[in-house]
């Protein structure tokens, strides 16, 4: 411990582990109780109020129903600090996807002035904020239980038949207003899956896709390799189709084991795991200790341990033979798409994005906007001190220009 940097202990405490003050801290914060409860019950307090009205923004608490059974929990922010008064706008919804092992907050850990869903409700966007199954706020089903391994039988696979058409049908709901989409990671992959499919596409006006993960077989992170292969491999055979809980036992137990791999440098995990991000701001990391990571479904990261090996996106597979891939240049030519990547990010990287926009070689040239950041890597996208400059104020006149 003691060779790490004050970074990398944080790095390393964010994304894991089960050393004794790291233990202290999670119990302290109530970790396990989680384990019990559907919420922390002491603790509860939700996006909205933790990150949103204590900044002057009204928002609102929802939950979605899917058709599986999974009740998610949405934020709403329906509008900007200052208020429009008078005549009635209709404003334009926007639904924001974060990625794998994150929830929502991550979106508002920055100031509001840095933060995407606030940026947007200032801009004149009516925000809907996901939380995925099984992170925190969305632990709930209609008849099973999170401490029951029934409950964790899922990938990205019902991610796409399921969670991303209950939110987008509730939203058109709500609003009757066509959507625009922004996903980070896991979120553009799940989107990209959807729309290759015909789905949600008729709902939906644009999409902003940040760090696009589609394919991930030339992913750099030493570790995500190591994981990858371990996760195909026995280490997983006895937990199966467990809760995948980074703050918990096997999956810290996991991170130490690959962590003895000599091709695995574990001194700043967060940079190991995610790239050298550029642009964060290191008092957000105190947020993400208390805040995240948020667990997943083992199955889900099988998958995308698959996709990994493989070298295509394809459906889950259970052994027999091969799965239906998701072809993405079946994504229909005229959806108006806004694409960012980073040269640094080690999770989307540069030949693996390069091989998803070939497949959009057909894709109406109007239609599609595609941006490199050579210095970002994979978090500077959602909590970048510049990245309102650098990306977001180009995702909303893109929203604006494709209306
Ligand atoms: C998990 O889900 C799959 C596909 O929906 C199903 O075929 C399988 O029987 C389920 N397994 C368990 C253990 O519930
Ligand atoms: C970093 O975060 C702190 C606390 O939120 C804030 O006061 C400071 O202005 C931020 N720095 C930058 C460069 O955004
Ligand atoms: C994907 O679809 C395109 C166009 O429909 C087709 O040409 C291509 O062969 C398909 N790719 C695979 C791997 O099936």
């Amino acid at each position: 411990m003691a060779r790490m940097g004050l970074l990398g202990f944080v790095a390393l405490t964010f994304f894991i582990l089960a050393s004794v003050p790291r233990q202290a801290l999670a119990s302290s914060h109530g970790f396990y109780a989680r384990k019990i409860f559907p919420v922390e019950p002491s603790s509860f307090k939700g996006l909205c109020s933790s990150a949103v009205t204590i900044h002057g923004y009204e928002c609102q608490e929802l939950e979605v129903t899917t058709k599986d059974g999974y009740i998610l929990s949405l934020q709403r922010i329906p509008e900007g600090r200052r208020k429009v008064s008078g005549r009635e706008t209709k404003k334009q919804p926007v639904i924001i996807q974060h990625g794998v092992m994150v929830d929502g907050m991550t979106w508002l850990m920055n100031s509001p002035e840095q933060n995407l869903p606030l940026i947007l409700a200032d801009n004149g966007f009516d925000v809907w904020i996901v939380n995925s199954r099984g992170t925190r706020y969305s632990r709930r089903h209609t008849s099973l239980d999170p401490s029951i391994n029934a409950y964790w039988n899922w990938s990205f696979d019902e991610m796409v038949t399921y969670d991303l058409p209950a939110v987008f049908d509730y939203v058109s709901k709500q609003t009757g207003q066509k959507i625009d989409y922004v996903g980070h990671s896991l979120g553009t992959l799940v989107a990209l899956a959807s729309f290759s499919e015909g789905k949600l596409v008729n709902q939906l006006k644009s999409a902003a896709l940040l760090s696009p993960v589609a394919y991930l077989s030339h992913m750099k992170t030493a570790l995500g390799v190591v994981a990858a292969r371990s996760l195909l491999g026995e280490f997983f055979t006895i937990s199966g189709m467990a809760e995948f809980d980074p703050k918990g036992l096997p999956a810290t137990e996991f991170v130490k084991f690959l962590c003895l791999n000599p091709e695995v440098d574990c001194t700043n995990l967060l940079t190991a795991i995610t790239g050298d991000n550029c642009c964060l701001n290191s008092s957000v990391f105190d947020q993400f200790i208390t805040n995240e990571p948020q667990p997943t479904a083992t199955k889900n990261m099988m998958h995308l341990a698959q996709i990994v090996r493989s070298g295509v996106l394809a459906k889950f597979n259970y052994g027999g033979k091969s799965p239906q891939i998701y072809n993405l240049s079946n994504i229909p030519h005229d959806l108006p798409l806004f694409i960012s990547y980073g040269g640094e990010d080690a999770l989307a990287d540069v030949i693996d994005v390069r091989n998803m926009l070939a497949d959009l070689k057909f894709h109406d040239e109007d239609k599609l906007s595609v941006q490199y950041i050579k210095e970002y890597a994979h978090v500077d996208y959602i909590m970048g001190v510049n990245a309102k400059d650098l990306v977001y104020n180009g995702i909303t006149s893109f929203f604006k220009h494709h209306h």
